[in-house]
């Protein structure tokens, strides 16, 4: 990659930021296009949120992606935000224009993307999704917009869990939603009706790490979709191959919410093959 006067300046602002893999995925993306753009992390704290985006379009900064603790801090430094971030209230990528910052959230559209590319797409179908934090209102927003029949949503606090299961109810009312504890005897009822199991806790991060939810509640009509990526695979991922279940990891959202940024920063459609490539090499290079 050849950086000169003209090249234009994507960034990803989170703390930490120095394990994201956004940085090799898209800098793959803008050398196989040969587009003159390039891709660097920005290791932004907490209290510096405000400063680090006024600087953004004086600084010539064209897009950004928006992570970890971020996420909902910069809605109100935004001139406009997509209909999505301004319902889920978190941004994950802005687009510079003229320079006004304008926000979109693309998780969502990246689950669907995964689950679609894997062969199950969620209209019809009964998930349960395990956590409630930000990662779960990703999903649970985005599949009941997908027209999934009946979302159960599982944490172990469960007052968050009825809050996401609220605020979904706003927006997508025809949408069976449930709120539930994890605990064993709550899984274990439901866990026979369901099509469809969605990991977001953060449980299976470390290595170590059970499952969160018992094998013995896992049966053979289900998908289940971890999504965790690294490490790849998770004890409830293991636990899938084991019993012979359809499984993906959360490889596929990474690489779907990154495609869909880099559309809304390039207007080119992503390679989205290469991408893939130098997430699967990274992740590799980090066993
Ligand atoms: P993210 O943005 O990745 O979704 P988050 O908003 O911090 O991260 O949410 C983390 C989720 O993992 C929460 O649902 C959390 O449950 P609580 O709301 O009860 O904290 C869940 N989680 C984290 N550690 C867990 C554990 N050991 N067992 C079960 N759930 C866990």
């Amino acid at each position: 990659m050849k950086i000169t006067g003209k090249t234009k300046v994507i960034g990803i602002i989170g703390w930490p930021v120095s394990h994201s893999l956004s940085p090799v995925m898209h800098n793959a993306a803008f050398e196989y296009l040969g587009l003159d753009f390039c891709y660097v992390p920005f290791a932004v704290r907490e209290g510096s949120i405000d400063v680090v985006l006024r600087a953004i379009p004086a600084l010539n900064i064209v897009g950004l992606n928006v992570t970890v603790p971020h996420k909902e801090h910069v809605l109100p430094f935004l001139s406009e935000v997509s209909k999505e971030a301004a319902m889920m209230g978190a941004v994950n990528t802005i687009k510079v224009v003229e320079d006004r910052l304008i926000g979109y959230n693309t998780d969502g559209i990246g689950f669907i993307s995964a689950v679609e590319e894997a062969g199950h797409p969620v209209k019809g179908l009964s998930l349960l999704i395990l956590g409630a934090g930000g990662a779960a209102k990703a999903v649970v927003f985005a599949a009941a917009g997908k027209g999934a029949k009946e979302i159960t949503i599982a944490n172990r606090t469960f007052a968050k869990a009825k809050s996401l299961k609220e605020q979904t109810e706003k927006y997508f009312h025809p949408v069976k939603i449930e709120a539930i504890g994890m605990g064993c005897d709550e899984l274990k009822n439901i866990a026979g009706k369901i099509d469809m199991i969605i990991n977001t806790t953060s449980l299976g991060l470390k290595r170590g790490d059970p499952s969160p939810i018992p094998k013995e509640f896992l049966h053979k009509g289900l998908f289940i979709c971890d999504l965790i990526y690294n490490p790849p695979e998770t004890e409830l991922i293991r636990d899938a191959k084991d019993s012979g279940i359809n499984h993906m990891n959360g490889m596929g959202m990474l690489l779907h919410q990154g495609g869909a940024a880099f559309k809304l920063w390039t207007d080119t459609e992503p390679p989205i093959e290469v991408m893939r490539k130098a997430l699967e090499e990274t992740l590799m290079s980090d066993e």
